[in-house]
């Protein structure tokens, strides 16, 4: 009775059970899930990292991202990067880097709580984020694609030497998802340097009400370099910004 209540809803809402879509492939059926099942937000959200990956086609450099957890935006730049380099004569393939501590977030400082608490997400604490059930399925993964490489361990520790052992590193894409003050400054500092001309970098939280820490990191940081960027909505998820270095 309910479960057919909740059908006659669903069909009027425009869903349309798989079972009775035209199923002339059943390989297909993971892209029929994503179509019909996704929400907007999901949709807008793999639009996001197409339109940035689009817009380094011509900007010498690896991609390197800051906070991955279980693997949702970087996986989404490796697969869209394949797709986009196929048939380019490209003799050296952009390589992707993903730092994690793959612990969580680290402890919070002052400027990372939000004003409005309710506004901020249950994950906003020492340890939020964490997720080691995902984390063999991401690690398997990474280690079967010859161009991505994840460098776990704390910011701190890890960031300054990485780019202290890679002096060859230049990036055309930096994505800056670790939420906090602390990170993100330190992500800042070590990487504006390595950054190419027209260089992007994609903030996830920048202005964001529930993680103010990225915001005060953000203003700190760029006080004394005006008129060295240029700062962007996307276009599919106009909330996020992007900025992009002047040559
Ligand atoms: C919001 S999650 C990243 C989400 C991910 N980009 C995605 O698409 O699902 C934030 C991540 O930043 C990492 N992180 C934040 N600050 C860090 C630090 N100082 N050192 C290492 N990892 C850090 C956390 O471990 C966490 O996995």
């Amino acid at each position: 009775m309910i479960k057919s209540i909740v059908k006659k809803v669903a069909r009027k809402a425009g869903f349309v059970p798989l079972s009775e879509v035209n199923m002339w492939d059943r390989r297909k059926s993971n892209l029929l899930n994503f179509q019909y099942k996704a929400t907007d937000k999901e949709w807008r959200q793999l639009m996001m990292y197409f339109e940035i990956i689009n817009a380094i086609e011509d900007v010498p450099g690896d991609v390197a991202e800051f906070g991955v957890a279980a693997g949702i935006s970087l996986v989404s730049f490796i697969r869209i990067l394949r797709v986009l380099d196929r048939g380019k004569t490209r003799d050296e393939p952009r390589k992707i880097y993903g730092f994690d501590s793959f612990e969580g977030l680290p402890e919070l400082s002052s400027h990372d709580s939000a004003t409005d608490q309710l506004r901020s997400s249950p994950e906003m604490k020492r340890g939020g984020y964490n997720y080691p059930e995902s984390y063999p399925v991401l690690f398997r993964y990474i280690s079967s694609e010859p161009n991505a490489e994840l460098v776990k361990g704390w910011f701190e520790d890890s960031v300054s030497v990485f780019f202290k052992n890679n002096p060859h590193v230049a990036l055309a894409l930096i994505h800056i998802d670790c939420d906090l003050y602390e990170s993100t400054k330190i992500v800042l500092e070590h990487t504006w340097d390595r950054l190419s001309p027209n260089g992007l970098i994609l903030f996830d939280e920048l202005h964001h009400p529930g993680f103010p820490g990225e915001t005060v990191a953000f203003r700190e940081f760029f006080k004394d370099k005006p008129g060295q960027y240029t700062l962007h909505n996307i276009k599919s998820l106009p909330a996020k910004r992007f900025l992009i270095k002047k040559q």
